[in-house]
């Protein structure tokens, strides 16, 4: 089906269950993104927004509601179409990199290509394009101990762009880094849904990040406010 819409969330809600307490981590969620967008959700510590970038990424599953991934219902998925478009589709960016810490920025992009099915000599093309898109070339055979925060993060990005997915979905990616470095960042993921390369959802506490946002979500308490 060919749609617009990146996302399309309907009364989802989703809890997490400790012992006999059950923690109602999202409470009965509408919300609509379009495709080729810079999305954000922000909101304090606690309000829900890893939880609900974990469903919409396909590593929760839907508890409650329903929702749309490019207008495919992803709670009708096998566990094993899940994984496919986790692995080919959907590119992700952590707070904390997730760097191998062996291998050099080059290898850590092409190990995720690999993995991916690609050629050799493929992955080793599409990973210089994408050290390149992120200004990185001179550093292709560093490894993450010999890199900056903002590096680090750069060769994520590089990673995930690599696979040329429909979505990068980055839970705070900037923030380990000074404000700075942050704002290059920032900047970067936004030329990719400027260039129509791909769409960008992420979340944030912090409030300067909007400046970049075509459309921002407000969580508190698991509900939009
Ligand atoms: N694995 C988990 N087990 C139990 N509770 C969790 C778990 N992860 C998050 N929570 C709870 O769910 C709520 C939302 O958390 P989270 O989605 O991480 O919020 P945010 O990313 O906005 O800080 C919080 O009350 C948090 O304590
Ligand atoms: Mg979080």
């Amino acid at each position: 089906m060919s749609t617009d819409k990146l996302f399309e969330v309907t009364d989802l809600a989703f809890s997490y269950v400790l012992g006999k307490q059950k923690v109602e981590a999202i409470r009965g969620l509408d919300l609509s993104i379009d495709a080729h967008t810079f999305a954000t959700i922000s909101g304090p510590s606690g309000s829900g927004k890893s939880t609900l970038l974990n469903i919409l990424g396909l590593i929760e599953p839907v508890q409650q509601g329903n929702v749309l991934f490019l207008g495919e219902e992803i709670s009708r998925l096998t566990e094993r179409e899940k994984n496919k478009i986790r692995r080919n589709r959907i590119g992700f960016i952590f707070q904390q990199f997730h760097l191998i810490p062996v291998l050099t920025a080059q290898e850590n992009v092409e190990y995720f290509l690999s993995r991916q099915g690609c050629s050799r000599v493929e992955a080793r093309s599409r990973a210089q394009e994408a050290l390149e898109a992120v200004g990185l070339s001179d550093c292709r055979a560093h490894k993450p101990s010999q890199l900056s925060g903002g590096e680090k993060q750069r060769v994520a990005i590089a990673r995930a762009i690599a696979k040329n997915p429909d979505v990068i979905i980055a839970d705070e990616p900037t923030a380990s880094l000074d404000s700075k470095t942050g704002k290059e960042i920032l900047e970067i993921l936004a030329n990719l849904t400027k260039s129509k390369k791909s769409s960008v959802l992420l979340t944030t506490h912090d409030p300067m990040v909007q400046d970049y946002a075509d459309s921002n979500v407000h969580l508190v308490d698991g509900r939009i406010s």
